[in-house]
């Protein structure tokens, strides 16, 4: 069996982050490699906004301002699948790794809520990018999102930039909306943080993966 790309054995789930920014012209140079993306019948359906400097401190605190409002989420699509048996098991499973790494125990949950919380502060990154597309596509244009969104991922490892993806940052949509002028008829279907690795306890989560014979089977 030959060894994992290193690409993938390098990106994983970044929640810490130094707070030097991405110079502008690597961004630009990566969001347009982005846009090489497959998508169905090439329809292209995402539209990604990305924010920096003083529009990320403002996003990030109408984000938690909204949080803390106790109004509760009001994602634009449905995020409200009930994992069952082995989806389940594997939900659990990535927090109690998150957890863990992060020595908060299982039954202490004003730490788990302060975990959570820091999502919406991008996890200290110094950009945050959200995905919108038109809300009529439904789960067609969620496939097509969720490929971009890989790919982007790896574009961003490729240069040594750190990056998670965060469908909390779809949660609390409409004052985000309102300050980067998202129109109606799109959506916030998720979002991402990225920026460069710090030594946050956070990043010291990995998760699993299972074997061959239980993601694929091959006939002939
Ligand atoms: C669509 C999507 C949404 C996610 N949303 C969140 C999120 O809101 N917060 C978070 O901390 N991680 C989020 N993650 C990261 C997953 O937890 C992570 O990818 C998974 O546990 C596998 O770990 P790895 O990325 O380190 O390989 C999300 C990942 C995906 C693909």
């Amino acid at each position: 069996m030959s060894a994992l790309p290193q690409i993938l054995e390098n990106r994983y789930s970044v929640r810490g982050f130094k707070p030097d920014p991405v110079p502008q012209e690597l961004l630009e140079t990566i969001f347009t490699q982005s846009l090489r993306a497959a998508s169905n019948c090439n329809t292209q359906p995402w539209h990604t906004y990305v924010v920096s400097g003083e529009m990320r401190d403002r996003v990030s605190n109408a984000m938690l301002a909204e949080v803390m409002s106790g109004k509760g989420p009001s994602p634009e699509f449905d995020w409200n699948v009930r994992y069952q048996g082995e989806h389940k098991d594997r939900q659990w499973g990535s927090a109690m790794a998150l957890y863990g790494a992060m020595d908060i125990a299982r039954e202490d949950k004003p730490a788990r809520m302060q975990a959570m919380g820091r999502n919406w502060q991008f996890f200290g990154a110094p950009h945050g990018a959200f995905f919108t597309m038109e809300k009529y596509l439904g789960i067609m244009g969620a496939v097509d999102m969720g490929i971009y969104a890989q790919t982007l991922s790896l574009l961003l490892e490729e240069n040594g930039i750190q990056s998670c993806m965060q469908g909390a940052l779809g949660q609390f949509p409409g004052p985000v909306k309102e300050l980067l002028g998202i129109p109606d008829d799109y959506g916030i279907l998720f979002g991402m943080s990225f920026g460069y690795a710090d030594d946050h306890p956070a990043n010291d989560c990995r998760t699993d993966r299972v074997g061959l014979a239980e993601g694929v089977s091959f006939f002939s």
